[in-house]
């Protein structure tokens, strides 16, 4: 049965016709306690949702939805390791990478029929041993010098957790330590990266799952081309490392046993970081920071598990998600974090959410006749309100906002973080109130404008307001807040998708490019060799030909 089947949903629907008639401005007049209302603090981080155009009665309808789909035996299925990846036939358990396994008794988890605790464990150990080995000088290149620089080489999952942590957490990082991320396959981000290393000191990482994805076996492959180059044919052996499920092509590459890191099928890539693909990270901020990031995210897990779903950040957060996708028609999530170490958040996500929730049909194969997944993007604050906010002010398309902010300062620059603050919070304040006709007209009467020009301006100065946002707040951004965050928007898309009875864990739609572009490799070195066939391929051969 479709979810617009349900009662529950149609009386959703009946209601949404009421919430659009009504104005947040008015509301917030009409209802001075919205904050306490709609808003929600726990593991030190605090969500305001009272902007979003809800009254009490959405989210008493949003939770009876939440409970008519079985949310709470969902998340049972996810955490116990069920098959909820149903396409792929297997368990989605990242938590499982981040829960506590220290001191005796870690509770057994069992993944088709094994417990894997011991193997976390281990590849965790392993990891941490590594990297305090990299730091203390005792594992060096073929040398003998201390690593001081890293080359991420991963694409995708692979690579857009690991750099936005990077990036986060840029006031943790060792100063003895850099790190480039290689993704692209045009080569132009190795190309720079190499320019800048000294070979000697260099530990490439090839980060990859499958370890058969064309852009980073195409940079790996460069990259170790490169090192036979500068520092003999036996040097790889000392300067790649890697990490996949694909021990095979690894022996392949040439990857020794030490300095190999395994992941496991049931971990999905977008959601890779807290395994070894983190490797690079914790080169860079160190293994007890590392281990933060992970006790963070093991404390949302936790949270997500247990809180009432109206205490629930993730089910709170991924409620409002589907009110405003499926009900409210909002196409777009922009995502604006007021810190500047944020920057590379809303690519990640991108992936998070889009890669997950982009689907069109259900759990088992039916078409949907409800929107799904947002389009997911954004910028850091104050940047944003430079380039595209005007648009979110006075634009006809429909976006939902989600600010982010830490109240101190990532860079001890507090005074600079109280403005970024300011704004954030002014930006939320004239989205709801906007600001309208009349009040733009008291204002230029009041600065003596003619009236002549206040007919002409007035339209032009209208904000009609009324565009729904969330702000969450969290004390600063250390390796455990932002393992919570991220883990709570993992959970928020598993919230959603829930509700939208899609598959979050697969992503089929990216295979169909992968294939085509294989068989036009070919072409595009030779476009003679192009079939007649191929005729809507002629005109661009033709012009790479001319031009290569
Ligand atoms: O193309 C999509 C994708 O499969 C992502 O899901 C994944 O994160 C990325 O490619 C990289 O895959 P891998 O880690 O296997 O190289």
């Amino acid at each position: 049965m479709s979810r617009t089947a349900l009662p529950i949903w149609q009386s959703l629907v009946r209601h949404c016709v009421e919430v659009r008639q009504s104005h947040l401005r008015e509301v917030f007049a009409r209802d001075p306690n919205r904050f306490e209302a709609f808003s929600c603090e726990a593991l030190d981080l605090l969500f305001d949702f009272s902007r979003q155009r809800i009254t009490r009665e959405t989210l008493d309808l949003l939770l009876d939805l939440a409970r008519e789909v079985s949310l709470s035996e969902r998340i049972g299925a996810l955490l116990n390791g069920e098959a909820v990846n149903n396409t792929e036939r297997r368990p989605a358990l990242h938590t499982a990478l981040r829960r506590p396994l220290e001191g005796e008794g870690a509770p057994p988890l069992i993944v088709n029929g094994k417990d894997v605790t011991e193997e976390v464990r281990a590849e965790r150990e392993k990891l941490e041993r590594f990297v305090n080995a990299v730091h203390s000088g005792e594992r060096t290149g073929a040398k003998g010098k201390r690593f001081d620089t890293v080359i991420n080489i991963g694409i995708g999952g692979s690579d857009l957790g690991p750099v936005m942590a990077y990036e986060a957490l840029a006031q943790f990082r060792r100063q003895d330590m850099r790190v480039h991320f290689v993704s692209n396959v045009d080569g132009c981000q190795l190309a720079d990266a190499l320019a800048r290393i000294d070979p000697e000191t260099t530990l490439f990482i090839v980060c990859s799952k499958t370890f058969t994805t064309l852009e980073t076996m195409t940079n790996a492959h460069a990259a170790r081309k490169w090192i036979v180059e500068k520092l003999g044919s036996s040097a790889p052996g000392r300067h790649f490392a890697a990490v996949s499920t694909n021990h095979g092509a690894m022996d392949e590459f040439g990857i020794g046993a030490d300095l190999r890191f395994s992941m496991w099928d049931w971990v999905g890539g977008r959601y890779s970081l807290w395994s070894a693909i983190g490797l690079s990270v914790a080169l860079a901020i160190g293994a007890d920071n590392f281990r933060a990031l992970l006790a963070g995210a093991g404390d949302m897990d936790a949270h997500f598990a247990t809180a009432p779903f109206e205490r629930n950040l993730p089910v709170l957060h991924g409620l409002l998600g589907v009110w405003n996708r499926s009900f409210l028609d909002m196409h777009t999530v922009a995502v604006l974090p007021y810190d500047q170490r944020l920057h590379r958040f809303p690519a990640y996500l991108q992936q998070l959410e889009m890669e997950s929730n982009g689907k069109r049909v259900t759990r088992d194969g039916r078409l949907v006749d409800y929107a799904t997944g947002p389009i997911v993007w954004g910028e850091p604050g104050s940047n944003a309100q430079h380039s595209f906010f005007q648009l979110l002010h006075q634009g006809t398309a429909r976006v939902a906002i989600d600010f982010l902010a830490p109240v101190q300062s990532s860079c001890g620059q507090q005074a600079q973080q109280d403005l970024a603050l300011a704004n954030c919070f002014a930006q939320a304040q004239a989205f709801m109130q906007g600001f309208a006709g009349p009040q733009v007209r008291a204002e230029l009467e009041e600065a003596r404008v003619d009236r002549t020009r206040i007919a002409e301006l007035v339209p032009h100065k209208t904000h009609p307001g009324n565009r729904p946002s969330s702000i969450l707040l969290f004390q600063r951004l250390d390796p455990g807040t932002l393992g919570k965050l991220i883990a709570l928007y993992e959970h928020s898309v598993y919230v959603q998708a829930v509700v939208w009875d899609i598959n979050p864990f697969d992503q089929w739609g990216v295979e169909l490019g992968k294939k085509l572009a294989d068989k036009l490799v070919p072409l595009v070195r030779d476009p003679a060799a192009a079939a007649p066939s191929q005729h809507e391929l002629r005109g661009l051969l033709g012009y790479v030909t001319r031009w290569r």
